[in-house]
């Protein structure tokens, strides 16, 4: 595995992996199986496996402790390593000084993480973009943990027709049903086990009867979760993001979303509802 630390030296590699299939998995580090599991996915699918670790400011809040997000490189080579990566990227110095362009994908940013973190999604689309025009991968693989996301980045690269398949990975759970996330080494060992409500309603939600209307579906949900802050807990539809109709039953492939706050630990997990399918005439 090589590892290059300089944009216009992974730029160079990019354009020299022309005609090849490169799959590429943009991570802030601080691995876990959740990403590794991505790796995993890409690699059988592609020539060459980048995978970039780099903590970008522009989608942290002026509030939020961007010193303080963890960090862990010699841990992330070794297991980029094991997972098979050919070129770990770790830019330094990554926006040049001149830099002046915002990637905005509205619509699909406008609840939820969108509304909870004012632009955040911008600088989410802008890092991608921008590590997507130095890498100039084939395949970019996303989790669905954060699949408000992993939603921007499918819009985002249809609109703009770049040439790169987007690949999903699905949420990893540690053996308690937390999702697993980089942010879960703040938990305190008391909040940690307080944070298994999440995943369990998440489960009473998507396995209540189908009758149900969505709203009542909720209620059985937020009565579940014993959290300091509960930002949303919403069933939404899967492409647009739009929460379903409170009064009606969920119809149609849909996602339960939630997030809440354990201090200043703020936890985002998912769990998808599919569609039931068509009564037979
Ligand atoms: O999901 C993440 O770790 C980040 O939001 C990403 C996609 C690497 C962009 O900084």
């Amino acid at each position: 595995m090589r590892i290059i630390r300089d944009v216009a030296e992974m730029q160079a590699l990019g354009q020299s992996l022309r005609g090849h299939e490169v799959g590429f998995v943009p991570t802030m580090g601080y691995l876990h199986r959740g990403h590794t599991s991505l790796m995993e996915l890409t690699r059988p699918l592609c020539e060459h496996l980048v995978v970039s670790i780099y903590v970008n400011p522009l989608q942290f809040a002026p509030t939020d402790d961007l010193a303080r997000y963890p960090r862990d490189l010699i841990g992330d080579a070794t297991k980029c390593e094991a997972a098979g990566v050919d070129f770990l990227f770790i830019p330094e110095g990554f926006y040049p000084a001149t830099f002046r362009t915002q990637v905005i994908v509205s619509g699909v940013t406008s609840r939820w993480e969108g509304a909870e973190r004012p632009g955040h999604f911008a600088g989410v689309s802008t890092v991608v973009s921008r590590l997507f025009g130095v890498v100039q991968p084939t395949v970019g693989c996303f989790g669905e943990k954060d699949f408000q996301q992993l939603t921007v980045i499918r819009s985002m690269t249809r609109d703009l027709a770049l040439p790169i398949r987007i690949l999903s990975g699905p949420l990893v759970r540690d053996d308690d049903g937390l999702a697993l996330s980089s942010r879960n080494v703040y938990l305190t060992p008391e909040q940690r086990v307080r944070a298994r409500c999440l995943h369990r309603a998440l489960f009473a939600v998507r396995d209540a009867p189908a009758h149900l209307p969505a709203g009542e579906r909720l209620a059985l949900g937020v009565a579940m979760v014993d959290s300091d802050k509960l930002d949303y807990l919403a069933i939404v539809d899967s492409e647009s993001l739009e929460p379903l109709p409170d009064g009606l039953p969920v119809d149609r492939s849909a996602r339960v979303i939630v997030t809440a706050r354990y201090g200043n630990v703020r936890l985002l997990d998912n769990v998808a509802i599919e569609a039931a399918p068509e009564a037979s005439p």
